[in-house]
C-alpha cells in the first residue's frame, strides 16, 4: 500500500547554496519588517513584495528573479503568523508543501536557521518543531490519485500530480542533532498517518473487512509485532453477536483483528485501542439517504487510526504494551440483514434491541470493548469511531467528541489534542441520558431518539466496558473525512494517529 516516502536531508550550507525547486524562508509577523527586508536585500529581491506579504500563518508568496545568485530555482516567503503556537508552524508547513505539490515541484527546502528562536517563542523543543514540519509537509503534499488511470488527461505527457520526492532542511550546526531526532520521529508518524489516510480514501469495493485484516498482518510482519485475525467461524464460536448482526446482510464475511505489541523491556502500561471498522455504512435496512452516501466508505476511519497508531508506537519503540482491536464489516441491506426491532445478544451477554440498523458502529464496538477488557485487563481502554452524525452537528469537521469516565484521562487526551493539533472537546456522560436508551424488550436499545445523539451513543458503549474505570471514547465522525468543498484536499485525514501517538508518548 505504501509509495516512496519523501526523502529528507539536513543541510548546513549557506542559504545561497541550497539547491531546490523551491526554498521557503519562514517569517513571523513580529520579525517580518527587519528580518524579511534583510533577507530579501541579501538575495537581491525587491522589498516592495512586503507590501503584499503579511506573514499570516500559512501564507506563501513565491518570488522570481532576484539579483544575487542562489542555487534554488524559486524562493518563497512563508508566513508563520505570530509564531506563538505549534499550530502556526504546522499550518505553515502544510500550506508550503501543498503549494509545492500544486506547482508540481519535486524538491523543496525550508530554511530552518530560525528554529532555535522559534523554539523559544513557542515553548516547543527544536525536535518537536522539526517533527511537526515533517508531518506538516507530508499532510500538505498528500494527494489520493492511485485510482486515476490518467487515460483521460488532455496532455498525455503531463505528469500526474506527483508527491514531493525530497525535502531539504537548512539547519545551523548546533541544532542539527535535535532536528535529526525530530525528523526521524516525524517521518514515522507521517508515514503511519498516510497509511491511515489511504485506507480511509479507498472505496468499499477496494477495502473489505478482510483487507483491513490483511493490512494489519502486513504491518505486523514488516515491523515485528503480533497480529491475529479472527475470521467468521471464530467470531461465531465466540458469540460476538454485535459484529455478526451487523454483518448479517453482507456478502463479505467480517473480521476481528487483534494487534499486539509488547516492548522489549517492561511495559509501563497496558493500553487497548479499539477502532470502528465499518468498510461501508449504507445504514442497512434503516437505509441512509442516497445523497453523499459514498462518504460512508470512510466509516472505518477509527480502524485506520488504530492501525496507524499501533504501527507508530512499534516503530518508535515506546515502552508500552499496546493492543489494537478492530472489528470490521460493511453494513448492508439484504434479505438476510438484521431488521429494526430485532433483539441480539452481544459478546458480553447483554441483549440489545436494534432500534435502528444504522446505529451499527456501537454494536460492533460493544463486542470489541468487552473482549478488550476481559482478555487483556488493560490499564486504559480508548475507542475511536466515526460514530454519530450528531457529533458533527455539535462540533463540526475540525474537532472530535471526547467522552470519558475518568477526568485525568480526559484531560490527558485533551492536552494531546492541543499538542498534536487533532483537537478534541469533552462531552458529558451523565446517567440522566440512560433514560433515552431504555428498551422495553431488551437490556438496552441501540438508539436514543432525537436529542444528544453522540452522548447516547457513548452511554451505550459504556455498558460494555464492564465497569472499567479508565475508558475514553473519541467520536471522529467530523474530522476523519472532509466532504467536498471543505478545503483544497477533501477526503480522509488520518485523524487520530497523531493524537494517539502524542498521548502514548506521554505515557512512555
Ligand atoms: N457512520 C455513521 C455516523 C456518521 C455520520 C459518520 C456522518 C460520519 C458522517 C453511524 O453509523 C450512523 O449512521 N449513526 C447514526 C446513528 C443514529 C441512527 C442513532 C447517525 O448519526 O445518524
Ligand atoms: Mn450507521
Ligand atoms: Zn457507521
Amino acid at each position: 500500500m505504501a509509495s516512496n516516502p519523501m526523502k529528507i536531508s539536513l543541510l548546513k550550507s549557506n542559504l545561497e547554496a541550497v539547491g531546490a525547486d523551491l526554498l521557503a524562508l519562514p517569517f513571523s509577523t513580529g520579525a517580518l519588517k527587519k528580518e524579511a527586508e534583510e533577507a530579501l536585500l541579501a538575495l537581491g529581491f525587491d522589498i516592495q513584495v512586503l507590501k503584499d506579504f503579511k506573514a499570516d500563518a500559512g501564507e506563501v508568496v513565491v518570488l522570481y528573479g532576484g539579483g544575487k545568485k542562489h542555487a534554488a530555482a524559486r524562493i518563497a516567503l512563508l508566513g508563520l503568523g505570530e509564531a506563538k503556537t505549534l499550530d502556526d508552524w504546522r499550518k505553515a508547513s502544510v500550506s508550503f508543501a501543498s503549494k509545492a505539490v500544486d506547482m508540481k515541484l519535486g524538491k523543496i527546502a525550508v530554511d530552518c536557521s530560525g528554529i532555535k528562536s522559534l523554539s523559544a517563542a513557542t515553548g516547543q523543543s527544536v525536535a518537536t518543531l522539526a517533527a511537526t514540519l515533517v508531518e506538516g509537509c507530508s499532510v500538505g503534499s498528500y494527494r489520493f490519485d492511485r485510482l486515476k488511470s490518467g487515460k483521460l488527461d488532455k496532455k498525455k505527457s503531463a505528469p500526474k500530480s506527483k508527491e514531493i520526492a525530497e525535502l531539504l532542511l537548512r539547519v545551523d550546526a548546533q541544532e542539527s542533532v535535535e532536528v535529526e531526532k525530530g525528523v526521524a520521529e516525524g517521518k514515522i508518524v507521517a508515514s503511519c498517518q498516510k497509511m491511515a489516510r489511504d485506507m480511509v480514501n479507498l472505496p468499499g469495493n477496494y477495502l473489505q473487512a478482510d483487507d483491513i485484516a490483511k493490512a494489519a498482518v502486513e504491518s505486523g510482519k514488516k515491523h515485528g509485532y503480533d497480529v491475529t485475525v479472527l475470521h467468521k467461524k471464530q467470531i461465531e464460536s465466540l458469540c460476538m453477536g454485535g459484529l455478526l448482526a451487523v454483518n448479517q446482510g453482507s456478502f463479505h464475511p467480517p473480521t476481528f483483528t487483534v494487534l499486539d505489541y509488547k516492548p522489549k523491556g517492561k511495559a509501563k502500561l497496558v493500553v487497548a485501542l479499539v477502532g470502528k471498522g465499518v468498510t461501508f455504512d449504507s445504514g442497512g435496512i434503516s437505509l441512509k439517504p442516497s445523497e453523499n452516501m459514498g462518504e460512508m466508505k470512510s466509516d472505518m476511519s477509527g480502524a485506520a487510526s488504530v492501525l496507524g497508531a499501533v504501527e507508530a508506537v512499534v516503530r518508535l519503540g515506546l515502552p508500552l504494551h499496546v493492543i489494537g482491536l478492530i472489528p470490521a464489516t460493511d453494513n448492508m441491506p439484504s434479505g438476510t440483514a438484521q431488521k429494526p426491532g430485532d433483539v441480539i445478544t452481544t459478546y458480553s451477554g447483554i441483549t440489545v434491541e436494534v432500534g435502528n440498523t444504522d446505529a451499527e458502529g456501537r454494536l460492533i464496538l460493544a463486542d470489541a470493548l468487552t473482549y478488550a477488557k476481559e482478555k487483556y485487563k488493560p490499564d486504559v481502554i480508548i475507542d475511536v469511531a466515526t460514530l454519530t452524525g450528531a457529533c458533527i452537528v455539535a462540533l463540526g469537521y475540525g474537532v472530535a467528541g471526547l467522552f470519558s469516565n475518568n477526568d485525568k484521562l480526559a484531560d490527558e487526551i485533551f492536552q494531546a489534542g492541543q499538542q498534536s493539533g487533532e483537537k478534541v472537546w469533552r462531552m458529558p456522560l451523565w446517567d440522566l441520558y440512560d433514560e433515552q436508551i431504555k428498551s422495553d424488550v431488551a437490556d438496552v436499545n441501540n438508539t436514543g431518539g432525537r436529542g444528544a445523539g453522540s452522548v447516547t451513543a457513548a452511554k451505550f458503549l459504556e455498558k460494555f466496558i464492564d465497569g472499567h474505570k479508565n475508558w475514553a471514547h473519541i467520536d471522529i465522525a467530523g474530522p476523519s473525512f472532509l466532504p467536498k468543498g471543505g478545503g483544497k484536499v477533501n477526503g480522509g485525514t488520518g485523524f487520530g494517529v497523531s493524537l494517539l501517538v502524542e498521548l502514548l508518548k506521554k505515557w512512555a
